[in-house]
């Protein structure tokens, strides 16, 4: 039967692909719907049909899945994040693990995996230490503060609560609305490249209580904007929970056609980092000075957690010289630094590379060295042989040159630290080309009511070649 888009079918939704689609059959074809889960019975509109596969929308759930629970926030389904939130979360759990075994199986051709248990959430709401709100207009042309709305690339929505960082960050969104609003400046259009302001970034130290704000704006700058400023700190600092606004700055993002984007950050208010602590398991208290621009885990919680599978391997393994690659701010060579003889850490981020120095002076960790620079070609310079190796990579994982090169160390043992199982799996198989076995993988739950996960993948050389 020839299918049309548009056309409204019902179908049962069996699983559940990564990206949170629920997946169906009908006549044959394995159809995604979005916001739907497995024990659904949905009708769904045909949007785009493809030979052995097709996408629908969701026009109703004609019999609910028995695991289907309320979402505790009013924007689930609407606003793109919390794509599981209708879902149990020991049901979460299951499809996340699930998925890094298909993703082994799938894309590594590496067959039942050593996949863990995932590592849970202990709270699974207000877990992340940094949002980013977009300044924007929704479909009638009202000024907002909030996400993107999914599948419409410029419409942005109004969001008053969100429930994954703390209540005062929503206090501290709604409250820079109010003022925007109040000043009349434009938001920035993307469509057209004109406006002002863009985003709000805000980041909080779990563990210290410290806010930091940040506006980020173009640099076609209202002529009220600087006397204004002292206002906008002003009206910060007088909110209830204004004790833990520690920074507050402005960003102002100049991208010119033909060059390189750059960030011109002026700190407003307070201190020029945010500062957090983690906690080893041997109970070593590190402070962290994090810039507005540096990478650091996003929730605080399971970072200690994630950071400890590598501790403990490291302890299992004892090496003496580690390398660090995509060391961001340091934190993983900094949990490790106490049990091996020397780290040495690459990261691209100069500001990341400066911070990290300056934060293992702070905690009198001496026995670290950290190189800025694009690990794809630093690798060639790293002479020394290293008895671990901890890779931490983007989503887009390791090059297959770089793989090589990584192979060349003869290191016994690499420490693969992934946000993205697909290419963990991809760059597993390539790593068994030149002898290294997956040997365990510990699934570590970062970002709990999203299809997100992360591993800590173990591989181990057992004959050097
Ligand atoms: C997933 S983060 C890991 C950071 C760190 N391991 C941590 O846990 O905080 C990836 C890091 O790789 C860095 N990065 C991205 N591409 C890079 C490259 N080509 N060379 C070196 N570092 C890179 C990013 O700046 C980022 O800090």
């Amino acid at each position: 039967m020839q299918l049309k888009k548009g056309q409204v079918v019902e179908l049962d939704i069996h699983a559940l692909a990564f990206g949170g689609a629920g997946i169906g059959k009908y006549e044959g074809l394995t159809v995604f719907v979005e916001k739907t889960m497995p024990g659904d019975r949905v009708k769904a509109s045909f949007f785009k049909i493809k030979k052995h596969y097709a996408h629908a929308d969701l026009v109703e759930i004609i019999k609910e899945s028995p695991d289907r629970i309320k979402p505790k926030c009013p924007y689930s389904g609407i606003c793109g994040g919390c794509q599981l939130q209708f879902m149990p979360y020991e049901k979460q759990l299951e499809f996340k693990k699930q998925h890094v075994i298909d993703s082994f199986e799938r894309i590594g051709k590496i067959y039942d995996p050593p996949v863990e248990d995932v590592i849970p959430c202990e709270d699974v709401f207000y877990y992340r230490n940094k949002l980013e709100f977009s300044f924007g207009y929704d479909a009638d042309m009202n000024f907002t503060l909030g996400y993107h709305v999914p599948g419409r690339r410029f419409d942005i929505m109004d969001i008053k609560e969100c429930h994954l960082m703390s209540p005062f960050a929503s206090e501290i969104a709604n409250a820079v609305r109010d003022f925007m609003k109040r000043k009349k400046w434009p938001p920035f259009k993307y469509s057209c490249g004109e406006g002002f302001l863009k985003a709000l970034f805000l980041r909080e130290g779990k563990n210290t209580g410290e806010f930091m704000v940040n506006l980020a704006t173009s640099d076609d700058t209202p002529e009220d904007f600087d006397e204004s400023m002292e206002e906008f700190v002003s009206m910060l600092l007088a909110l209830p929970g204004s004790p833990g606004i520690t920074s507050i700055y402005r960003s102002k993002i100049i991208s010119k056609r033909g060059q390189p984007r750059r960030t011109e950050e002026t700190l407003l208010h307070g201190k020029p980092v945010l500062t957090e602590t983690l906690k080893t398991k041997n109970g070593d208290n590190l402070v962290f000075d994090i810039p507005p621009q540096a990478f650091f885990q996003v929730n605080t919680v399971q970072a200690e957690v994630l950071y400890n599978e590598i501790l403990k391997i490291v302890e299992d393994k004892s090496p003496d010289l580690v390398f660090d690659l995509f060391c961001g701010t340091g934190s993983i060579a900094m949990f490790i630094a106490k049990s091996v003889e020397r780290v040495t850490g690459v990261e691209l981020n100069k500001d990341s590379v400066k911070i990290a120095s300056a934060n293992a002076t702070k905690n009198g960790i001496f026995n670290m060295d950290f190189f800025q620079g694009d690990v794809n070609k630093m690798i060639s310079t790293l002479k020394e042989r290293p008895s671990l190796v901890v890779v931490d990579p983007p989503r887009a994982g390791l090059a297959k040159k770089f793989i090589k090169q990584l192979s060349e160390f003869d290191s016994p043992v690499i420490v693969y630290v992934s946000c993205n199982p697909s290419t963990l799996a991809r760059d597993c198989e390539e790593l068994k080309e030149y002898g290294y076995a997956v040997k365990k993988i510990q699934p570590v739950d970062m970002f709990p009511h999203t299809f997100h996960i992360e591993n800590v993948c173990l591989l181990e050389r057992d004959n050097l070649l």
